[in-house]
């Protein structure tokens, strides 16, 4: 059984217990919108900045979740705080609601939903691979690009991108990046993808989600001058990199020893990039940018 709560519809409950009709688009139409926040050590990361691109990506598909963002924020904190959680993988969806008139299927006029959750902390790629550099595909099919589902609006339409896991998977590698139709990198399961030649830090700058991570790495970049681009990088971009690197919420900035049949150095994390991951680290640890969980409830913290 997964440790873990839930809430919908005013009820905390075991995340496991916590499901979604068969009638809400959500589920038959991935008609649905989130946002993944984590808490290290007792803190949330860079929690209004989710807040924020939660109701941005709400906005983008003209969802209206049910709970303002001081409702939300409580709401995530009661989740990990019942879930007994230090570290904690915090999802929180707005999703259509079931039609109100089965005849027109009308998306404008139903009652949208909101579900959040907080389970154990996940590691998008172990700990362990990162340590001796992942091992990355690059998928044989396309990623949907923004001119099909503006990629900035964080969605849960990802046939493209279990595909591209199923199938590097098979072929033994950690995980996979995919590919726009016309070429260009696009991102991975969630995950940017960043390279660095001759010093500078590139990721892509669209048909991607702008994460947050992403945006942490910037800040970095900044702080430490460091040159940062968003730019469009092909496939030859990534063989001909000096370092590579993936940034998420679930795992941090994740080293990358190898592409295809391309290794970096002798296959294990490039120098810049544990200098980074490092700093990522250190700051998580501190609570940098971080909002203590038990300071958005009201009540006594549940004892677990
Ligand atoms: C498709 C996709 N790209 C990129 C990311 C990275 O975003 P963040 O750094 O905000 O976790 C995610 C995160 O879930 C994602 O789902």
């Amino acid at each position: 059984m997964v440790q873990g709560v839930a809430f919908h519809d005013g009820r905390y409950m075991p995340a496991e217990e916590a499901k979604i009709s068969i009638l809400d688009p959500a589920f038959t139409r991935s008609d649905v919108v989130y946002d993944t926040a984590t808490v290290w050590k007792g803190h949330f990361f860079r929690l209004d900045d989710h807040i924020a691109r939660f109701f941005r990506s709400c906005e983008g598909m003209r969802l209206k979740p049910p709970h303002n963002a001081a409702e939300i924020k409580s709401i995530l904190a009661e989740c990990v705080d019942r879930a007994g959680l230090e570290d904690a993988y915090v999802q929180f969806v707005c999703t259509r609601g079931p039609f109100v008139d089965l005849a027109n299927r009308d998306p404008r006029n139903c009652k949208n939903g909101f579900y959040a959750y907080a389970i154990p902390y996940i590691w998008i790629i172990s700990k362990e691979k990162q340590d001796r550099g992942a091992r990355i595909a690059i998928g044989s099919n396309r990623r949907i690009p923004d001119s099909a589902i503006n990629q900035r609006i964080k969605n849960f339409n990802w046939m493209d991108l279990s595909r591209g896991v199923i199938e590097a998977f098979d072929r033994g590698y950690d995980h996979v990046v995919l590919l726009t139709p016309d070429g260009r990198v696009a991102e991975g399961p969630g995950f940017n993808v960043w390279i660095i030649k001759d010093g500078t830090l590139k990721t892509p700058k669209d048909n991607c989600l702008h994460g947050l991570t992403r945006r942490t790495v910037f800040d970095f970049a900044r702080e430490l001058n460091i040159p940062a681009v968003e730019v469009d990088l092909r496939e030859e971009d990534l063989y001909n990199a000096d370092e590579v690197f993936l940034s998420t919420e679930g795992g941090g900035l994740m080293p990358v020893g190898q592409v295809e049949d391309k290794i970096y150095g002798n296959g294990g994390p490039g120098m810049m990039t544990s200098q980074l991951r490092a700093e990522y680290w250190r700051r998580r640890e501190a609570g940098w940018m971080g909002t203590k969980v038990t300071s958005l409830i009201a009540r006594e913290p549940v004892v677990a």
